[in-house]
């Protein structure tokens, strides 16, 4: 089937490559009614996920029990070990729907990905120490609770608690996974002295949920589109049939607990997703094979490495880049999401930005034809990413039978990847049969707080508060 003409692309192809092109977008496009169909999978996934055998997606309860009511105080830690940076912060809820941030970031050593667990560790231990040199020149009297956003798959039995499943987004630490990784920084923390409680454990998406439900009350989900990809939201204990067994007399099962959906693993049984070899191959090829299929197709850590094997391709069909050396494009993941990225966002009509781009990074020489090519394929690559990230909203949408709310979005992707937000908007359009301009959606996708700073602070607040009332 040939995909509809799109709309807003600047470039016209030459006419000897059309036909590469069009196979191309036919290869990439996501029709409307697959979007659908894989949306109506994916809420049967999350239902099952949520059932005591339990399912791909895995379902995670947060612990968080509570919308925040907005009036939560006072002063707190809170570290986010992000895909290239540890950010630590200082948060002030202000009580009144507001707080103020103060923030550093610490480069992660280039190796952290695959590192010793205990460099790790100490990292964020040295990281926090310096910080609290800065902020606290005097020391601190009292310690202070620290909310850590650990961005993976981490079953939580508690809110400070938290066994990593398996690692997600290219990291491969060993000793880590099947581990609770909150005494493991804890007892770094001890090492250095330092005056910090890890008082809760929070995914970035839970954070992003609680941060925004903080200013917004009409928040209902927290929604990532980043180097990984994944939603949380807030379901009725008493839909949680996992949970049976598991929860102290105190909890209220007419209640709400936070979710986090860790929806990057949906589809791993291959039944929905539109896969392509080049999908294949980035599995194949990872650290943990036949894990987050629909992370490896759409998220943030593989969209240049998916533009890279098409390229290959490209090269060996003898499309590009004749007679020219191309060993650095033969190197795995040499090209990361700024690639495509810059790509869709060069202006010029002879993709000058793009020449330049390509001979720093790849050391070879574009004719403008091949340059023109290679833009139609970054646009494909970032709208087939858009389109199939909304239907993890749309089914958390038909999951819960909301009809009307705001799904508060963070992630380098959804933040700077060009035309995300329209593609998106679009998509949503197809999967509801909508025919609306974006801020007139029902489910309206907006930019979310900083869930891994003011979100983690808010969750440890909620966490004081239930133990200061003597709740679990
Ligand atoms: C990966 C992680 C998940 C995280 C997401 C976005 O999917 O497994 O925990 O929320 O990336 O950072």
């Amino acid at each position: 089937k040939k995909p509809p003409t799109r709309k807003g692309s600047l470039i016209d192809v030459p006419e000897s490559l059309k036909e590469k092109v069009d196979q191309l977008h036919t290869l990439f496009w996501v029709t409307p009614e697959k979007l659908k169909s894989i949306t109506t999978h994916f809420v049967s996934e999350l239902e099952k996920g949520l059932s005591k055998a339990g399912g791909n997606i895995p379902m995670i309860p947060g612990w968080v029990f509570e919308y925040p009511t907005g009036k939560e105080k006072g002063d707190y830690l809170a570290i986010d070990l992000g895909g290239t940076n540890l950010r630590v912060c200082l948060i002030k809820l202000g009580g009144d729907r507001t707080f103020d941030t103060i923030q550093s970031k610490f480069a992660l050593p280039k190796d952290i990905r695959t590192t010793e667990s205990e460099n790790l560790w100490d990292f964020i231990a040295v990281s926090l120490r310096d910080f609290l040199h800065e902020e606290f020149p005097e020391g601190s009297v009292h310690k202070l609770p620290l909310g850590f956003t650990f961005s993976y798959p981490a079953t939580q039995t508690a809110l400070n608690h938290g066994v990593l499943q398996r690692w997600t987004k290219g990291y491969d630490i060993k000793g880590v996974e099947g581990h609770d990784v909150v005494p493991m920084l804890q007892k770094a923390l001890d090492k250095y002295d330092l005056p910090i409680e890890v008082t809760a454990l929070i995914n970035d998406t839970t954070g992003t949920l609680v941060a925004s439900a903080y200013t917004d009350p009409e928040t209902q989900m927290g929604l990532i589109f980043g180097t990984g990809c994944n939603g949380a939201y807030f379901e009725k204990v008493n839909r949680i049939p996992k949970l049976e067994g598991k929860l102290c007399d105190d909890v209220d099962l007419e209640g709400l607990m936070a979710i986090n959906c860790e929806y990057g693993a949906f589809d791993n049984e291959h039944k929905v997703l539109p896969r392509t070899k080049y999908d294949v191959i980035i599995d194949e090829e990872s650290p943990r094979p036949g894990q987050q299929a629909f992370e490896k197709m759409i998220s943030g850590y593989y969209l240049g490495e998916v533009m890279r094997l098409v390229l290959l391709d490209l090269y060996a069909d003898g499309f590009i880049f004749k007679n020219q050396d191309i060993s650095k494009l033969n190197e795995a993941y040499i090209l990361d999401t700024s690639f495509p990225a810059k790509i869709e966002e060069d202006p010029f009509e002879n993709l000058s930005d793009t020449n330049e781009l390509i001979q720093t990074l790849l050391g070879i020489k574009t004719t403008k034809p091949e340059r023109h090519l290679i833009r139609k394929l970054a646009e494909f690559v970032g709208e087939r990413s858009s389109r199939l990230s909304v239907c993890g909203i749309a089914a958390l949408a038909k999951k819960r039978g909301l009809t009307e709310c705001h799904a508060a979005a963070d992630g380098s992707v959804y933040n700077k990847y060009p035309n995300f937000k329209e593609r998106a908007a679009n998509a949503l359009n197809d999967i509801f049969d909508w025919n609306l301009p974006a801020d007139k959606h029902p489910i309206k996708i907006v930019a979310a707080e900083d869930g891994s700073g003011a979100g983690a602070a808010i969750i440890a607040a909620l966490a004081e508060n239930r133990l200061a009332k003597g709740l679990s």
